[in-house]
């Protein structure tokens, strides 16, 4: 595979752009520039095909360049478009199908982006609790904000103590935010008596896919739940990447949990840029789009008809056709052959998954919290997916980093894919 032309335009990008890349996790060698997407492919440009599993972090769950989704779009810019006033259609029939769907959504709120949402959510607990202090998960993301962006991704010897995500962040927002132990009760009920009557949320991925996929330990959210309750402390479920994906209904209808207040976006709109924070009406109704409300929401482009329209035609797409089935029937799949190639090749593994989501961890258990994860083999699992990427299949190089299954991946795509899995593996092993 020749990278030719995307090394050049690369040195163009980075004339104008630091480091030629929009998001800081985009700058990866190597470094492609992209032209085209469709379904299941994405495309390069010097021309190479790629099956698409990085699905751009998780909003393509029907696939690129949906024709129902754009259709809907263009059709709506038709008419319509953002007025700075008042509500518009979009925004009523889009806010009765998520408060129809999503089990803690009494009320909801549109803005642009999940770090908007969460940075909104956490605001609002803190209006509605009178209290200050945040807890987090160690490994988890919400978004780029100085609430929650520290103990994300840390190095090994960073785990569980402080570690701000950036520089120039506040110091007190920093401490502010307590950091747990995913899959872990006691330490979550520890820390909340340590600070007792001082935490006004609890923030949780329900399923926390910023490292891969590792699914909480039966009792644990619902432990949340109580725990939460008992303390009068605000429970969030982060569903940005969960939302929608794993169900019309978000994982806490999978799961039976049900969250003070939910954050959504990614697949909510299949690429298209809205989010949404979503909860219970006693708290929404804080928010200053309510008449007497003292929480500040606002957003020049909130509600904008390409993101409202755009979200309406996934929703109804998820309504309308076995989407769901779809992905969950093909993640199995790849799950179960996966496990299959790793047997015959005795790897050690631990495959992870749950409905489109899927990736191979390199080592002997399963993964319960993001210490584990230091007994996965990163540079076996970089150079897996860069090999991969060699044979036209993308997921992203990073370690920890999951893959998406869309509503446009087929069986020929699934039973590809793992042809050149179990090829690339034999090399990698020396078993040829
Ligand atoms: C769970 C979760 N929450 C929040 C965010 C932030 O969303 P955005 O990048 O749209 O600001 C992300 C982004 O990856 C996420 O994965």
């Amino acid at each position: 595979m020749e990278f030719k032309e995307s090394a050049r335009l690369y040195e163009e990008a980075k004339k104008y752009t630091p480091g030629g890349v929009h998001t800081s996790i985009r700058n990866l060698e190597p470094h492609l520039i992209f032209k085209k997407a469709e379904g299941a492919y994405i495309y390069d440009a010097d021309g190479n095909k790629y099956i698409d599993y990085q699905g751009a972090f998780g909003p393509y769950i029907l696939g690129h360049n949906n024709p129902y989704v754009n259709n809907k779009v263009i059709e709506a810019l038709g008419r319509t478009d953002l007025y700075g006033t008042g509500t518009t259609d979009l925004e009523i029939e889009l806010a009765q199908k998520i408060c129809k769907h999503v089990p803690s959504a009494e009320q909801v709120l549109f803005c642009n982006s999940g770090s908007e949402a969460t940075f909104h959510a956490i605001r609002l607990a803190r209006a509605v609790t009178k209290r200050v202090k945040l807890i987090k998960f160690q490994g988890c993301y919400h978004g780029w904000h100085d609430y929650v962006a520290r103990n994300m991704l840390s190095s090994w010897d960073m785990i569980g103590k402080r570690d701000p995500g950036s520089a120039g962040m506040m110091e007190e927002a920093i401490d502010n935010t307590l950091v747990c132990t995913f899959n872990d009760l006691e330490d979550v009920e520890s820390t909340i008596k340590s600070n007792d009557g001082e935490v006004a949320a609890l923030i949780i991925e329900p399923i926390p896919h910023n490292i891969g996929c590792i699914m909480p330990q039966p009792g644990f959210l619902e432990g949340l739940r109580k725990l939460c309750d008992e303390h009068g402390i605000i429970l969030i479920f982060d569903e940005v990447i969960t939302g929608f994906r794993h169900d019309i209904g978000c994982y806490q209808k999978v799961a039976g949990v049900t969250p003070d207040l939910t954050t959504m976006g990614k697949a909510m709109a299949n690429g298209f840029p809205i989010a949404a924070i979503a909860g219970k009406k006693q708290y929404m109704q804080r928010f200053n789009t309510q008449p007497g409300g003292d929480v500040w929401f606002a957003g020049t482009y909130n509600g904008h008809a390409v993101g409202t329209a755009a979200s309406i035609a996934t929703l109804e797409m998820m309504e309308n056709e076995p989407v769901h089935e779809h992905v969950f029937r093909l993640g199995e799949k790849m799950r179960s052959g996966l496990r299959d190639i790793l047997k015959r090749l005795d790897i050690e593994s631990y495959v992870a998954g749950f409905g489109s989501v899927f990736t191979t961890y390199f080592m002997g258990f399963e993964p319960k919290n993001y210490s584990d994860l230091q007994h996965n083999d990163a540079v076996f699992y970089v150079a897996y997916r860069r090999a991969l990427m060699e044979k036209g299949i993308f997921k992203l190089p990073m370690n920890m980093k999951r893959n998406h299954i869309s509503y446009s991946h087929t069986d020929k795509e699934i039973d590809y894919t793992l042809e050149c899995i179990e090829d690339v593996l034999r090399v990698m092993k020396g078993k040829k």
